[in-house]
């Protein structure tokens, strides 16, 4: 499967933060934010480094540095991570996609969509909820359409739907989530979740 679940007490400890729904806008972007570091950690694992010469105080050895890299934020919920990826890789570039799902079809609408050139550059999708896939296999479909070859998903929560539907739609894409939940309820929120991830965030319940 193209899905990697992190398997560490702090995703734990901080997912469990997130879920509580006794935690408040303040804490809940704290948690997002350390979060975050755990998922970057894993999803740039496998991210092709570039090799070069360091000198030292006392020699000359071998070096090796990030390469280009992007971040694209799907709105408004995964500006939740993108603190966290800015200080972990800071000469990243940052895109934005815009989306909202239809509430009767839950299909994925545009609104707002920019980034940089994405050619050479390893792409990193912010998306934390992957409930149905509708957006973040929208998303891929605008990076792939803007040059992107190489991309992994970030995702707080993934349910069994979003992962099948990227699967499906983009296998080439690894995904990286701190939980696979159970399933969606009727209205496609993710079960057990930690409800509406941009309404905790930003305190617009
Ligand atoms: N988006 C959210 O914010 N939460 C869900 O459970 C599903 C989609």
């Amino acid at each position: 499967m193209n899905l990697t679940v992190i398997d560490h007490p702090l995703t734990s400890h901080y997912l469990t933060v997130l879920r509580d729904e006794k935690t408040e806008p303040e804490e809940f972007r704290s948690a997002a934010r350390r979060l975050t570091y755990t998922l970057v950690m894993e999803a740039t694992k496998q991210v092709p480094l570039i090799e070069g010469e360091v000198t030292t105080p006392l020699e000359t050895t071998t070096g090796y540095r990030m390469p280009d890299m992007v971040a694209i934020a799907v709105l408004r919920a995964g500006l939740g991570l993108l603190d966290a990826v800015i200080d972990m890789i800071p000469h990243v570039k940052v895109g934005f996609a815009g989306v909202q799902r239809d509430e009767e079809t839950i299909e994925p609408i545009e609104y707002y969509f920019k980034t940089a050139d994405l050619g050479s550059a390893h792409v990193l999708i912010l998306e934390p909820m992957l409930a149905t896939g509708g957006s973040l296999a929208w998303a891929v479909d605008k990076a792939k359409e803007n040059g992107a070859q190489s991309i992994s998903a970030l995702c707080v929560v993934a349910a069994p739907p979003g992962v099948q539907a990227m699967y499906d739609r983009h296998p080439d894409v690894r995904v990286v989530a701190a939980s696979l939940d159970r399933g969606l309820n009727d209205a496609a929120y993710i079960q057990p979740g930690l409800g509406d991830m941009g309404d905790r965030l930003f305190g617009t319940l």
